[in-house]
């Protein structure tokens, strides 16, 4: 199945991040949000709802659970036990929830910059402290954990860490014997890791993407997944993220988490998360394929119009991360690219200090938005 992005008139109508934040002669490709249409099972529930004015408060409990573990089995041969998947309202959110258990007041959490900034900000919203440990190599060799530092963390106190896989920013999917590796450290050091694997379903062709709770008994013993639909069906605005354990204390731990928690689902996010990974694969398989061909086409632009401008392809994510800094743009390259060429990147110092001489760039658009972008900004170099 062909899923082709919108085009920009149509686009232009959404109301949403993407579209709203700039001018119309800024063409967006910042935040997280795909281009795509929906699938058709997701419009025709929301729809649905919206005929039966089903506007109410999600149910005390869904198919969602049974559905995921459905699509974990089929896509990762994950086994996931639907008794330990639990619903809330957004990935951020559900960082938040599970840090604070995780840890007390003060004590140190890892992760792993360059990295989606907001998690900065939502480990000290949990209360905990943020312990850098970047990612090892750089966008010349690719990218790793740095595992003696991550062990070094570990020993100095470290009490839990804020895993990104697939890795926002840099599109990488970390490896089997990685993920072994640092449930080991975890589990020798009395830690927690929390995996954020909301980029997960879009994994390229040829490529593997390891689901943490998948890996080995230590891995189930010491992780939590948070996970959601929002990102491969484009639902963020809907509200509803998952969190899976795999036994063990941190079943206890999530299991226990206020009712509240559990409450904060949006039932139009529920709908269409059930919607998404029950009955919208072939629309999934479609639109990857759409952004393999991107991130393929955004190689071959960089090389013919920027050729100073590095670029890995990425394993996941529909993000590129761009390495700017031959072109003497600064620290922040999105910022000079905004007001010279029209074109709203990620800026990439938020991302970590590895983001000076960065920007992200979303490149699940329309072919002929990523061939505008790229044209707009080699024009001003
Ligand atoms: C790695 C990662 N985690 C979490 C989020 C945000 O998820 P949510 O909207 O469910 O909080 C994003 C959004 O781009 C992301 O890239």
């Amino acid at each position: 199945m062909e899923v082709e992005a919108q085009p920009l008139q149509t686009l232009r109508n959404r109301s949403s991040m993407k579209w709203a934040a700039f001018d119309e002669d800024v063409l967006p490709l910042f935040v997280a949000e795909s281009d795509f249409p929906l699938a058709d099972p997701i419009r025709a529930v929301l729809q649905e709802a919206i005929a039966n004015s089903d506007t109410g408060y999600s149910p005390p409990s869904s198919e969602l659970p049974e559905v995921f573990s459905a699509f974990a089995g089929e896509h990762w041969s994950w086994q996931v036990d639907p008794a330990q998947v639990w619903t809330t309202t957004d990935v951020g959110m559900a960082i938040v929830e599970t840090l604070r258990r995780v840890t007390k007041p003060g004590e140190g959490v890892i992760i792993n910059p360059p990295v989606y900034f907001p998690f900065f900000d939502l480990v000290e919203e949990s209360g905990a402290k943020v312990i850098e440990v970047p990612l090892a190599g750089g966008i010349d060799t690719g990218w790793s954990l740095d595992l003696g530092a991550i062990e070094n963390a570990l020993a100095q106190g470290a009490k839990a860490y804020l895993l990104c896989n697939p890795h926002n920013p840099v599109g990488r999917v970390h490896s089997r014997e990685e993920l072994a590796a640092i449930a080991g450290l975890a589990k020798k050091y009395g830690a927690s890791i929390i995996s954020d694997e909301i980029h997960g379903p879009l994994t390229y062709p040829g490529e593997t993407f390891v689901p943490f709770l998948a890996v080995s008994d230590e891995a189930r013993e010491v992780g939590i997944c948070l996970t959601a639909a929002s990102k491969a069906f484009n639902l963020a605005g809907l509200k509803c993220a998952i969190m899976v354990t795999a036994g063990g204390k941190n079943q206890e731990i999530v299991g226990s988490l206020p009712l509240e928690v559990f409450w904060r689902t949006s039932l139009f996010g529920l709908k269409a998360s059930i919607a998404g990974f029950k009955h919208s694969g072939e629309w999934l398989e479609g639109v990857v394929s759409s952004l393999d061909q991107n991130r393929k086409l955004l190689a071959e632009l960089l090389s013919s119009q920027l050729p100073e401008v590095k670029y890995r392809m990425p394993q996941a994510t529909y993000l590129a991360w761009l390495d700017f800094n031959a072109l003497g743009w600064g620290e922040d390259p999105a910022a000079h690219i905004l007001e010279h060429a029209k074109v709203a990147l990620s800026n990439g110092p938020p991302f970590g200090v590895q983001g000076k001489g960065f920007a992200r760039l979303n490149l699940a658009c329309n072919p002929a938005v990523l061939r505008e972008a790229i044209s707009r900004i080699a024009a001003i170099r």
